[in-house]
């Protein structure tokens, strides 16, 4: 799956070269510093072969990363969400954002995700994009900070047709 938006380049991560880049520029940035998440974390987060994993490239360079989960409880959870920091605050998060829903709501009528407590322009953004939170998961990630469940969603789950795709 392929998909160009504006500059933007969104495809499947191609290699383990992509998921350390990722993984680097993540571990070094927040939320993932105060969730103390080394890069080896996050690049097995990355390497996962049950996850739908893609990289957003600008410009012959990888400048964000996704990971969806597209099975199980919470069919359509977007498991990570990342810009490098450099980039962040231009746009690039929406339009990733923009795709991971395309993506998840050609299966389900639920788009669900975690913020972290302390990270109030993320859920500032997520908000902006119509997403309402559910629940806090307390002391779920580090001790004394919270992971808030937030969706949004197209309706019950009763009313929803997949789209059927012929590939
Ligand atoms: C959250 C994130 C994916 C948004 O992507 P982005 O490209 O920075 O966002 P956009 O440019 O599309 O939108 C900007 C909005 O996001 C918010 N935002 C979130 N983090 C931001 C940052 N580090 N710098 C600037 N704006 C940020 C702002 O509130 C801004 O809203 P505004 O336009 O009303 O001021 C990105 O900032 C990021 O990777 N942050 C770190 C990782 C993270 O928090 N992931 C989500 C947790 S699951």
């Amino acid at each position: 799956m392929l998909k160009l938006m504006d500059k933007l380049f969104i495809r499947p991560l191609q290699n383990a070269a992509e998921a350390r880049l990722c993984a680097d520029f993540m571990a070094a940035s927040e939320p993932w510093l105060t969730l103390n998440f080394s890069a080896e974390q996050i690049f097995q987060r990355l390497s996962n072969p049950q996850r739908d994993v893609y990289v957003a490239e600008m410009e012959n360079q990888v400048v964000g990363a996704l990971v969806l989960h597209l099975d199980g409880v919470l069919n359509g959870y977007l498991q990570l969400l990342a810009i490098h920091p450099d980039q962040r605050g231009s746009g690039l998060g929406a339009q990733l954002l923009a795709f991971a829903e395309e993506r998840i709501f050609q299966q389900s009528p639920n788009a669900f995700l975690c913020v972290s407590d302390f990270n109030l322009r993320a859920q500032k953004f997520y908000e902006h994009h119509g997403y309402q939170r559910i629940g806090e998961l307390s002391d779920f990630l580090v001790q004394g900070r919270s992971e808030i469940l937030l969706r949004k969603t197209k309706g019950p789950l009763r009313s929803f047709h997949p789209v059927i795709l012929n590939h």
